[in-house]
């Protein structure tokens, strides 16, 4: 059944035939002991440059990791990088999978901005540590492939939704459903402010989602509502400015969120999320929050 759908007429499966996914139960972190704003990548870094307050993301940063330790993850932290420093956004230099037979698989990112691209091999390193099996796209194919910042996991099912047109290339998704036998459905992203799929869908449970619907195409909404039952929508204010949509929801009950996301909060309560506000201003300089500072493992 692996293929990549781009508009809903093309979709010919439920949810509920799709094979089910065991949830992640480790949280990979890189310290934030290197990360600053160096460089202009996103439209969120303007300004920024020389701006971070170290020591108030050192502290943003041990917070939200005792947020996972709370939960019962097992959190797996690895140094930062002189150099790097963006290196502690780590949900995009890579993309896991388990197979349907407890295999655990790796397809690492091809970074768009070159300042990003040396990180790749630090992360790699620990996927080599913890025996995951390392996938290779063919680079001749595509451009760039920003792993889950793009990519990302339907809750509990063998489901990927793969964001494109800032960071990572379409054409990827053909090779990424080929290798890990899954659709792809393809969202094309319209507002450089969300410049990865991450900043504008949040998966929160198998039935629901969070999202800002303006960074999207209609065929993109079509699509999301095709699938989720529920589509909680953010505002401008709080997907831009507070990346709301760049929350996790780990187990499909608690919902970790940048602090201050007062709508969206009323809306998760609603629908029966557990919220967690975390603080993660420092970041948000840098255009990442919650989401991007981690990778669920197996
Ligand atoms: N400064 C980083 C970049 O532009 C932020 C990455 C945030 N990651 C994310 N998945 N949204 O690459």
């Amino acid at each position: 059944m692996a293929k990549v759908i781009a508009s809903s007429s093309q979709l010919d499966f439920s949810l509920s035939e799709l094979e089910s996914m065991p949830l992640p139960e480790k949280v990979l972190l890189v310290k934030p002991t290197y990360f600053t704003v160096e460089y202009v990548i996103n439209p969120h870094m303007e300004g920024h440059i020389g701006d971070v307050d170290k020591l108030a993301a050192q502290n943003e940063w041990d917070h939200l990791k005792s947020a996972y330790d709370e939960l019962g993850y097992y959190t797996h932290v690895v140094e930062g990088q002189r150099g790097y420093p963006d290196m502690v956004f780590c949900a995009n230099q890579s993309f896991p999978n388990i197979t349907k037979d407890g295999k655990k698989q790796v397809i690492m990112s091809v970074m768009h901005a070159r300042e990003r691209q040396g990180e790749v091999p630090f992360i790699r390193k620990v996927y080599e540590e913890s025996s995951y099996e390392i996938l290779y796209l063919d680079e001749s194919k595509f451009n760039s492939f920003e792993g889950m910042g793009d990519a990302l996991w339907h809750h509990k099912k063998r489901l990927i939704w793969g964001g494109y047109g800032f960071r990572t290339s379409k054409e990827v998704y053909e090779p990424i459903s080929d290798l890990f036998d899954t659709p792809v459905i393809a969202l094309e992203l319209t507002d450089e402010r969300f410049y990865h799929l991450d900043t504008c869908l949040c998966i929160l449970d198998e039935a629901t989602a969070l999202i800002y619907p303006k960074a999207f195409t209609d065929e993109g909404i079509e699509l999301i509502e095709s699938i989720f039952e529920n589509v909680i929508e953010a505002s401008k204010y709080e997907a831009e400015k507070l990346f709301a949509c760049n929350a996790t929801c780990p187990d499909g009950k608690n919902v970790f969120i940048q602090q201050g996301c007062v709508d969206v909060n009323h809306k998760l309560k609603e629908a029966g999320f557990k919220v967690h506000e975390y603080s993660t201003y420092e970041f948000l300089k840098s255009g990442g929050s919650v989401f991007c500072m981690k990778m669920l493992l197996w």
